[in-house]
């Protein structure tokens, strides 16, 4: 049996076993895996129309970033066959626990639903523990939730050997939400459709970032429901992102549909823009549905001076850099 401790740092595994039960324990724990899951941002983003199931389809490339949640997974004996997830929020320092059968406040989380739906694609019974510890911010058009879902599903690939293939694990990924196939491969991609088709993109430049997220957080449904079609579009101005672009070119292209929508429900946006504007980086914008904002740098050194000067006006800010592609695509490319 494992118990779940609650301590300062999250929760503790305490394991109260027989000497069999510890001989267990060692196997299971062997097969423990902690992953990584990046944020994202979109350096551009056009909504080019409105779709009959209620969502809109996009034309957006978003690129990972060096922001990471991380999850912790351990598979429990056959005879637990429950779902255990434990969430430490770093920023808060919030510790909770979660187990089956849900309360309903958190039926809605990403790691929970994954892990059923991946029973039910499955057929998996046996019981698993996940640690979640949250760093990427709420309602910022990060991607966490995604990326959480995205990490959460090929960890359990992984530790139940279950040989989805990644065009399985992309088809998983779209009945959970419109970002998670894209964190499936991570790396920088063309997304269309719902956000749910994606198209590698091979090569790509290293990029310093400032990302700035403001206190005021935004819900993507609540910017979706107002109007944000593009009132024209034409699809040449996404093929350049297919080939290798210095940061200055995508500093100049940087693109966000969704930003005057989101301006209207957070001043915040405007300000941070004034700012980063005064910065003379190779360009800002807004990601996803917002709130947070990101600048691109000409170099480290600018790059750190304004994430200090951000946090002088009680903003938080980051120092991170894009993620390259995976190498399995490096290597193809
Ligand atoms: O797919 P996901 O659950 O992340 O989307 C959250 C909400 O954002 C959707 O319920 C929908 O209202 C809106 N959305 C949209 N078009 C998209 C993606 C999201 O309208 N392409």
């Amino acid at each position: 049996m494992i118990e779940f401790e609650k301590g300062l740092e999250g929760i503790v595994l305490r394991p109260t076993l027989s000497l069999q039960g510890i001989r267990m324990m060692a196997t299971l724990r062997t097969r423990a895996h902690s992953l990584w899951a990046p944020a994202k941002i979109n350096l551009f983003l056009e909504v080019t129309g409105r779709r009959a199931d209620g969502y809109h389809d996009l034309v957006t490339v978003m690129a990972a970033v060096s922001l990471f949640d991380t999850l912790h997974f351990v598979p429990l004996s056959q005879s637990q066959n429950t779902t255990q997830l434990t969430v430490t929020d770093v920023r808060t320092r919030d510790c909770s626990g979660m187990r089956t059968p849900l309360p309903a406040n958190v039926r809605d989380n990403l790691v929970m639903r994954t892990i059923e739906l991946v029973r039910k694609h499955s057929g998996v019974t046996a019981g698993i523990a996940v640690h979640l510890t949250k760093r990427i911010p709420l309602e910022a058009g990060l991607g966490g939730g995604s990326s959480d879902a995205a990490t959460t599903l090929m960890g359990l690939n992984r530790i139940w050997d279950l040989g989805f293939s990644s065009a399985r694990m992309m088809e998983i990924a779209a009945e959970i939400g419109s970002d998670v196939p894209f964190f499936i491969h991570g790396g920088w991609g063309i997304c269309e459709g719902r956000g749910d088709r994606v198209q590698r993109i091979p090569r790509s430049p290293p990029l310093a970032l400032v990302l700035a997220v403001p206190p005021q957080g935004l819900s993507t449904r609540e910017i979706f429901s107002e109007d944000c079609v593009a009132p024209a579009w034409n699809s040449d101005m996404v093929l350049p992102w297919l080939r290798t672009r210095t940061p200055m070119e995508i500093g100049r292209a940087l693109h966000n549909r969704l930003t005057n929508v989101a301006i209207r429900r957070s001043p915040w946006i405007r300000t941070l823009f004034a700012f980063l504007k005064r910065e003379h980086v190779l360009g800002y914008s807004m990601t996803g549905s917002g709130s947070a904002c990101f600048a691109i740098c000409r170099h480290w050194r600018q790059a750190w001076g304004l994430a200090g000067r951000l946090r002088c006006q009680n903003i938080h800010a980051y120092c991170i850099h894009s993620l390259p592609p995976p190498p399995s695509l490096t290597s193809a490319a």
